[in-house]
């Protein structure tokens, strides 16, 4: 008799309110920095077109206003059009099995940026001249991301709180869109995160100072997200749970932040680290497989949320072992889709959940299927 597969967590549906996730793997959001004033165009809807059988698909990092944005390429959701063009995208990946998820996002003082493989620095006026111009940021404090750099503008109460309300016009567009899950985007070094840190938060008002005061405004951004989302679709958050460049961001602050966030009724903390300083996002050093999901492992067990882990995430059996050991809900996946859209599908072979290609679209699984039957030694050369 073959031995049957063990049956796989990572195939198995997860509800969230009242979001059935068909399995356990999510495409991480990943900014292509292709759009053209914020607008999702025919590279988005391709680019996450591709990653077919995975069970929740984030879009990249999606400002919630124009000033938000990284890099002139970052796609936004700051008017009806916007939330217009992701429609299109949306509709796509549920007619695909998927739930489609958004990140919503504002980058501070690490907007005005040039593309990665441009460098990354702050725009200039040579990036004027090619059309590309800089713009004023806003931070908690006027501390700029790197020296000689023009700082950024902190706001006043009034303008954070126009804040706060763009991030609740983003969530009510994104809902319009046809999106089913919310990701605020509070990692990375990026607006809330700057809040929440005292390398970047310098403020000695209401929304600096103490830990009370730095997590205030990405508080008031969870709670104003969550009001406004659909009582029965789930919101994600992803944070930098350690941050090597701060060391004033420990674990046990990390847990306060997360205590507060669950008590607004946020339902996954999506796990990453670093990113407050000039470097990208992730600590640095050497990074070894799964290096994240020790911390989304230790938040699950001291409060009770549901994580997803992430970061070289890469083998099927690695990705099950993770979530058979309790370590978190949901994994994430990044370069790795990169590198083989197909990823979920060829897991979910290598784990057995899916000996008959149904996981497949149709078109393609019915003639891999009927390759696997038929394909093999001739029977008659075999008995030989
Ligand atoms: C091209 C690219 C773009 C990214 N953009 C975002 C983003 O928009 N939002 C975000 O939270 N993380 C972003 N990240 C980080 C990934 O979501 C993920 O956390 C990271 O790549 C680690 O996972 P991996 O090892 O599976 O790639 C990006 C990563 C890459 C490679």
């Amino acid at each position: 008799m073959p031995e049957r597969a063990a049956p796989s967590l990572l195939f198995s549906p997860l509800k969230l309110r009242e979001v059935e996730l068909p399995n356990r793997v999510v495409i991480s959001p990943m900014c292509q920095y292709s759009a053209g004033g914020g607008l999702a165009n025919d590279w988005h809807f391709q680019h996450l077109g591709r990653f077919l059988g995975a069970g929740l698909v984030f879009t990249e990092a999606t400002a919630v206003e124009s000033r938000g944005r990284i890099t002139h390429g970052d796609l936004g959701i700051w008017s009806g059009d916007h939330a217009k063009a992701l429609r299109r995208i949306a509709r796509c990946l549920k007619d695909r099995g998927a739930v489609p998820g958004i990140q919503l996002a504002h980058a501070g003082r690490k907007a005005s940026s040039r593309r990665p493989w441009d460098g990354g620095a702050a725009l200039d006026g040579n990036d004027a001249d090619a059309g590309e111009p800089p713009w004023e940021t806003v931070a908690p404090s006027a501390v700029p991301l790197s020296d000689g750099t023009t700082p950024p503008r902190a706001p006043d109460a009034g303008e954070i709180a126009a804040i706060v309300d763009a991030w609740g016009d983003a969530a009510r567009r994104a809902h319009d869109a046809g999106f089913d899950v919310v990701e605020i985007h509070a990692a990375h070094g990026y607006l809330l995160h700057q809040f929440l840190s005292a390398v970047s938060n310098r403020r000695n008002d209401a929304w600096g100072g103490t830990l009370e005061g730095r997590m205030r405004f990405p508080l008031q951004v969870a709670e104003r997200v969550r009001r406004i989302w659909p009582q029965e679709k789930p919101v994600f958050l992803r944070l930098s749970a350690s941050d090597e460049g701060d060391p004033s961001w420990t674990m046990d602050e990390v847990i306060v932040f997360v205590s507060e966030l669950q008590k607004l009724g946020i339902d996954v903390i999506d796990c990453s680290s670093g990113g407050i300083g000039a470097q990208g996002f992730a600590i640095r050093g050497r990074r070894v497989a799964g290096f994240q999901v020790g911390l989304a492992e230790q938040i699950r067990r001291r409060t009770g949320l549901c994580t997803m882990g992430v970061g070289l995430i890469t083998e099927a059996r690695q990705a099950e072992s993770i979530l058979q050991r309790g370590q978190c809900d949901l994994v994430a996946i990044g370069r790795e889709a990169l590198f083989d859209p197909c990823w979920v599908l060829h897991a979910a072979r290598e784990l057995g959940a899916d000996p008959d290609f149904r996981f497949w679209p149709r078109p393609y699984g019915w003639w891999l299927d009927y390759r696997a039957r038929t394909v093999g030694p001739d029977p008659d050369e075999r008995d030989r």
